[in-house]
């Protein structure tokens, strides 16, 4: 729709510039179909508006005119042609909701969703259920070229999953599952964000979707899957550790292999992996994380995460073992 108005938002470095046209009727070209029609209607009214004012302008010398009591014809004309115009909007709308992810479609044809994100102020849990059941954070991966099952809940306020070039918005609401479709025609790293107010860092909540093919996305599975793999000779990681239990992190993230399972904040099994830190926020690099750990209110105002204030040592001890993390 953005490309159709002209009004396509610039792509960042990495992107890939494209927008899916939909097999299915999607909900994104009734949008455009609907805004064609009533732009083209409203041009339209107004062109005759316009014509009609000009050519029967009141003139100086001229008598009343000609009086009208109604047409008939012209009457019947005006309430069909828009009565046509909503039933077939109506019909083409039906038929997106009969084809769309609804519970009834994804429920009756018993499939299971492929992706769970829940949506957490301020960041996103996303769960691959069939895999494993790998657990990861506001990196979601897809294959290229497959139609994603996803399942959208939250785990406090309300929330809006939004890749605009993949996916129409969709509403996460606690104890409540929306669905979405997700697919990509083309590889590359989709950026995304929340798109309804939740509070302070509604704007610090992003996502990065990451299309890859098949191959590449398996491997990236089968490396998230299980324990995270810890050097444990490292000293430095060692402390890092420490830090990491004697902190408290272990009370909100988990990470697998560990005893650390808290729920309440992203999971750091695979940590390193990720291309950004605090739910897209900054570019994830050691230097980077550890100015998030020293003061993260100063990096992402209103975050849950507390401020430890560790000491250079202890940032760098932890920071050494989260970039461990694999
Ligand atoms: Cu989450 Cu806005």
């Amino acid at each position: 729709m953005l490309v159709f108005l002209g009004l396509e938002p610039s792509v960042p470095p990495g992107v890939t510039p494209f927008v899916t046209i939909r097999s299915i009727i999607p909900f994104n070209d009734l949008f455009a179909l609907i805004m064609f029609l009533a732009v083209a209607v409203s041009m339209m009214v107004l062109l005759i508006l316009g014509y009609l004012l000009a050519r029967f302008r009141a003139r100086d010398d001229e008598a009343i005119p000609e009086q009208s009591h109604g047409n008939r014809r012209l009457e019947i004309a005006w309430t069909a042609i828009p009565a046509l115009i909503i039933a077939a909007l109506f019909t083409y709308m039906l038929i997106g909701m009969f084809q769309g992810p609804t519970p009834g479609n994804v429920g009756a044809h018993g499939q299971d969703p492929d992706i769970i994100v829940i949506g957490h102020q301020w960041w996103w849990e996303v769960r691959y259920p069939k895999n494993g059941n790998v657990v990861t954070a506001n990196e979601v991966h897809i294959p290229v070229g497959k139609r994603l099952i996803v399942n959208l809940t939250s785990a406090d306020v309300q929330h809006t999953f939004w890749v605009p070039q993949l996916s129409q918005k969709m509403d996460l609401i606690p104890g409540h599952i929306n669905y979405i479709y997700l697919d990509a025609a083309a590889a590359g790293n989709y950026q995304g964000a929340c798109a309804e107010f939740c509070g302070l860092q509604h704007a610090g909540m992003r996502i990065l979707l990451v299309a890859e093919p098949q191959a590449q996305f398996d491997a990236w599975l089968a490396a998230q899957r299980g324990a995270a793999q810890v050097p444990s000779s490292d000293p430095q990681v060692q402390r890092g550790q420490q830090v990491f239990s004697q902190s408290a992190c272990a009370n909100c993230h988990a990470i697998a292999g560990t005893a650390y399972a808290g729920n309440a904040a992203p999971d750091l099994t695979n940590f390193s992996t990720r291309q950004t830190i605090a739910s897209g926020v900054l570019p994830h690099t050691p230097a980077n994380l550890k100015r998030f750990l020293r003061d993260p209110q100063a990096v992402k105002p209103g975050v849950q995460m507390p401020n430890f204030r560790l000491n250079d040592a202890d940032l760098d001890a932890l920071v050494a073992y989260l970039e461990s993390l694999k």
